[in-house]
């Protein structure tokens, strides 16, 4: 059976959290994984989108994006990727490129502007996010190109500025 892409359940919770526990490992899985959860039940976070990659009934994927906004540009629909998980066993068969890609295509129907991440140049690039925005991160980081923005409007990211606020339980400092 082909992989498949699909919407997360309201009663996944536990699903969520042991695919993010399995991808991020000993160190950083038990932080991230309780994060995805939190994002589920965290208002802040909508509008939100949850995707899970699912082979033969396994979930072993998955992929939350949650609502941000940008701080002096209010009419803006921004979105932010985190986290993205895969279960090692899976890694380097294009799920994480589908639940991402995915993801992107619907937000971009769902008339999402912009979409904000965090994470390595090298994987994100691909989608089409990069640095040099206008965008702020609500703290500083001492490595900026990781801060990345895809825009879905032309130009949009030549003309907005301001910092981004994200849903609460994304906003704790731990997780940037
Ligand atoms: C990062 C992750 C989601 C990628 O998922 P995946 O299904 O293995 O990725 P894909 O099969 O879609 O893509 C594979 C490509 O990504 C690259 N890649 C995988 N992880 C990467 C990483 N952490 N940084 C940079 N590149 C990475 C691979 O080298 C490969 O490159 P290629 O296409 O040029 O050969 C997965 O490895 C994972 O869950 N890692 C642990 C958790 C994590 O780091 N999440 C990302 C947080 S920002």
């Amino acid at each position: 059976m082909p992989l498949a892409i699909r919407p997360a359940r309201q009663d996944e919770a536990e699903t969520i959290r042991e695919i993010h526990m399995k991808a991020f490992g000993e160190e950083e899985g038990p932080s991230v994984s309780q994060l995805s959860v939190d994002l589920l039940a965290d208002e802040t976070a909508e509008p939100r989108l949850i995707l899970v990659a699912e082979d033969a009934g396994e979930a072993v994927g998955c992929v939350i994006f949650t609502n941000v906004q940008i701080e002096g540009a209010e009419s803006v629909a921004g979105s932010i990727l985190a986290p993205l998980g895969v279960v090692p066993r899976w890694h380097g068969q294009g799920v994480g490129a589908a639940l991402v890609q995915h993801g992107l295509d619907l937000l971009k129907s769902r008339g999402v502007d912009l979409v904000l991440v965090l994470g390595d140049p090298r994987y994100y690039s691909r989608f089409g996010f990069r640095a040099g925005h206008g965008i702020a991160t609500p703290y500083d980081l001492p490595y900026p190109e990781a801060w990345m923005a895809l825009e879905f409007t032309p130009g949009l990211l030549d003309r907005v500025a301001g910092v981004a606020r994200c849903a609460t339980m994304l906003s704790a400092p731990e997780h940037w």
